[in-house]
């Protein structure tokens, strides 16, 4: 059990299994740009612990940058993104992965997709490493998926509950009252 601010979770997806994972998705990455050098673009803050065990199974060349968007409140999508930190690295003609730890909604990678392919790469592609179908809005081609996962609150492994409870090696889900 995990207890987050006024709300209390259970364990759902644990550090070995999400390492496992992780690995797999690396190793199609490894595997599906081998020969170039893609930027890897991960989404802050969510994304920061799984960018870094991402990049720590890559072994193609490849470079790192983050963003940062913001656009939850609480435990509900507000629907509204704006871009707090932007690249500073020129994209253009370039490969980019985008790392994000969650697409719920899904109007965050949407409007970084749309923020990215504005400064015309040579190709967009998506990792995250949760993923809820029921909640999506707009269709999403997603590349990568660590776990598709039900329509229900995260935390843990870089996720938030009003910035709290991001700083734990397994994620936990929002216990049924
Ligand atoms: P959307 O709805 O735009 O959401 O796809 C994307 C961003 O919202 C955050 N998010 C969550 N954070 N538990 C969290 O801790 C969740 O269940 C959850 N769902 C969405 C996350 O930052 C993501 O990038
Ligand atoms: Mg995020």
């Amino acid at each position: 059990m995990l207890t987050v601010l006024d709300k209390t979770f259970v364990p759902f997806i644990d550090h070995e299994t999400l390492q496992n994972r992780i690995a797999e998705l690396a190793h199609q990455i490894n595997r599906d740009y081998a020969g170039r050098r893609p930027l890897i673009v991960g989404v802050l803050n969510g994304a920061v612990l799984f960018t870094a065990d991402l990049l720590k199974n890559l072994t193609i060349d490849c470079e790192i940058t983050f963003i940062r968007v913001a656009s939850y409140e609480q435990t509900a999508s507000t629907g509204q993104v704006k871009q707090i930190l932007g690249l500073t690295e020129a994209v253009e003609g370039r490969d980019l992965i985008v790392v994000e730890d969650i697409v719920d909604t899904g109007l965050t990678i949407v409007e970084v997709y749309r923020l990215l392919m504005a400064q015309k790469p040579a190709s967009v592609a998506i990792a995250t490493l949760l993923f809820k179908p029921a909640a999506l809005q707009t269709p999403m081609h997603l590349e990568y998926i660590g776990f598709s996962i039900e329509n229900k609150f995260v935390v843990g492994y870089g996720l938030d509950y009003n910035g709290l409870g991001r700083n734990t090696k397994d994620i936990y889900v929002l216990k049924e009252s």
